[in-house]
């Protein structure tokens, strides 16, 4: 949720740090500005996308050599010219760029108003800029420190000064910032996709450090460029790039074989029927002891959960719950900090309302883990332990790839429960030689997307859909139906397909159509009766059913096959052909599919 970048060193800071922003614009996009230091401030800020800006700036000469800039997704003030960041001060020497919010701003605002400040935009950004000025005594880390110690709320910042060219300032606390450090350049960025390019040696601030950084390195808490701080990335550049394809979420899509042998290498032994998880070998005597589950996370990561649940109860022999990570914080849960463990899912690391669940029990003692893409993200720092997805950066905002690698490693914890539990050494072998089938499952799927598109075609006009599934697919109905939301603007519905006759039925008729997950599992009949209570009331319906199961086309009107695996790890391959699906839709709508309207990849704010 909002994207910042800085760069100061030897090259053109204008060209870098408009590249740094189309790297971070899935981030937000609703606006954006840039401010480079020359003989004067060089600032320019636009309503729209990183594309308006650049059209803007293209004719202006920027030689300087550092500069700061920012995507913005609107909280506080419209998307306009004036609410862009950089904000600046009452001399239009101290400039800002923010991710987060302040929130006693109002309050600031009204004591620097009276103190004769000027303010040019709505936002809450801009107070910053001033409490800077007003602490300014010609060193501006000593102004940012004072001026952070007045604010409430979270903040990723870059700050510069036209008084003092040879350095920006950042701090972190709360929202994402990492410091890439090049030869003679260093680059700040709220992600590592910015960085790449550039450098691989990064630095990540701590929550509420303030950061000095120069061209040749950078100061911390009195200390010069310490080295014991410096961390390699392990992203490759490839990888934030789109390789060919048309969108970053069909590129991630096609992953999907890759992501699960990146999440699962080294970590299943197949003959011992178990899986060894690096990250949580240090909690190990903690977690023997664990009676209860609770998994927290949103949005996408939250239906991975939900799968946990289902998986963890019935091969792991652990009671489970799974809580949007917005609800539980404020649900004053009762819990024991002897036998209970929270599982945070987020792709970024870094979802405000997940982030914040993990503190809210870390204060009561309770031993938290983290599955986390984003490596030194913040919710990976705040966690007890936890394990990394290696999935790669995922661009696309609506999260694909990650879900099919957060499903794996939730396989892999459920297998290591499992078999220190009640789970048997034959089903412990099983499960782990056909999660290594998976990867070569999902290439057949995806060698269907023609058909899928065909499919789609068919569909892509329908207002309405409903999605649904049972048991192990029921969270991938909903699933399905967030995808189709999130990046077509199509209304769609996801449901237990149980329930669905205690209410949805009502919607039915031909203009409704339904996407089933029927397969031949433990619930194959009953979601077929449901399937059948559609048809019935001329609803159009679509399945994603098993091979061989051709009983299915007497009720399906388009049926997409995929090969058989365990129930408990079907959802791994179910939900793709529900991704393509909405990907197709959204694209012959002529949608933005990979920065859909109104949403953010990562949303750092409550
Ligand atoms: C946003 C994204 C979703 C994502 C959710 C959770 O809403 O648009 O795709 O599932 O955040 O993100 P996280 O990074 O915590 O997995």
């Amino acid at each position: 949720m909002c994207g910042i970048v800085g760069y100061i060193g030897e090259k053109s800071a204008k060209d870098i740090l408009i590249d740094g922003l189309r790297r971070l614009e899935y981030r937000g996009y609703d606006s954006a500005g840039i401010i480079v230091l020359d003989d004067k401030p060089n600032l320019v800020k636009t309503e729209g996308k990183v594309d308006t800006l650049d059209e803007k700036i293209k004719d202006i000469s920027m030689p300087g050599n550092i500069g700061i800039a920012h995507t913005r997704w609107a909280t506080h003030g419209m998307p306009t010219d004036e609410n862009a960041h950089p904000h600046f001060d009452c001399n239009k020497k101290i400039f800002i760029v923010h991710n987060g919010i302040i929130e006693n701003y109002k309050h600031l605002k009204e004591s620097l108003i009276k103190n004769g400040h000027i303010f040019s935009s709505e936002t809450d950004t801009e107070v910053l800029a001033h409490l800077i000025e007003e602490n300014y005594e010609g060193n501006l880390e000593s102004a940012v420190e004072n001026a952070l110690s007045k604010v409430i709320g979270t903040y990723g910042i870059a700050a510069i000064s036209a008084d003092e060219p040879d350095k920006i300032v950042a701090a972190k606390f709360g929202s994402p910032l990492i410091i890439g450090l090049g030869d003679n350049e260093s680059i700040i960025a709220s992600d590592a996709s910015a960085i790449l390019r550039h450098t691989k040696q990064v630095v990540y601030p701590e929550e509420g450090e303030i950061v000095v950084v120069q061209k040749d390195g950078f100061i911390t808490k009195g200390e010069i460029s310490p080295k014991d701080r410096i961390a390699i990335l392990e992203w490759e550049l490839e990888q934030a790039e789109k390789s060919g394809f048309p969108h970053f979420m069909l590129k991630e899509i096609f992953e999907g074989p890759k992501v699960i042998k990146d999440s699962i290498r080294g970590r299943l032994i197949v003959d011992e029927g178990i899986s060894k998880l690096g990250g949580l070998e240090d909690v190990a005597d903690e977690l023997s002891r664990i009676e209860r589950l609770i998994i927290v996370g949103c949005g996408t990561a939250y239906y991975a959960g939900l799968v946990g649940e289902y998986l963890l109860e019935e091969y792991g022999g652990i009671p489970t719950e799974v809580e949007y990570a917005s609800e539980f914080r404020y649900r004053k849960p009762l819990l024991d900090k002897e036998t209970t463990a929270l599982i945070a899912i987020s792709q970024s690391g870094e979802t405000a309302d997940t982030l914040s669940a993990v503190k809210e029990v870390k204060m009561k003692g309770v031993l938290t883990l983290g599955i986390v893409n984003v490596v030194g993200s913040t919710i990976a720092r705040e966690t007890d332990a936890g394990v990394y997805n290696h999935a790669g950066p995922e661009i696309g905002v609506a999260s694909t790839k990650a879900l099919v690698s957060q499903l794996a490693i939730l396989s892999l914890i459920t297998l290591m429960f499992g078999r220190q539990r009640e789970l048997s050494l034959v089903m412990g072998q099983r499960i782990a030689k056909e999660i290594y089938e998976l990867p070569a499952k999902i290439e057949e799927i995806l060698s269907q997307n023609d058909k899928i598109k065909e499919i789609a075609e068919k569909y892509k006009d329908y207002k309405d859909f409903l999605y649904l599934g049972r048991k192990y697919n029921y969270p991938i109905a909903l699933e399905g139906a967030l995808k189709l939301k999130e990046i077509s603007y199509i209304h769609a519905e996801g449901y237990p397909a149980g329930e669905m006759k205690h209410g949805p039925i009502a919607l039915i008729d031909e203009n409704f159509p339904t996407f089933g997950i029927c397969l031949k599992d433990s619930v194959y009949d009953k979601v077929y009766s449901n399937l059948c209570e559609i048809k019935a009331r001329c609803g159009k319906i679509i399945v994603v059913a098993s091979e061989g199961d051709s009983e299915i086309k007497n009720i399906a009107d388009d049926v997409i096959y995929i090969p058989k695996t365990l129930e408990m790890l079907s959802p791994i391959l179910t939900v793709v052909p529900l991704q393509l699906f909405a990907y197709h839709i959204a694209v012959m709508l002529g949608r933005n599919v990979d920065k859909p309207r109104n949403l953010a990849k990562s949303v750092t704010v409550e």
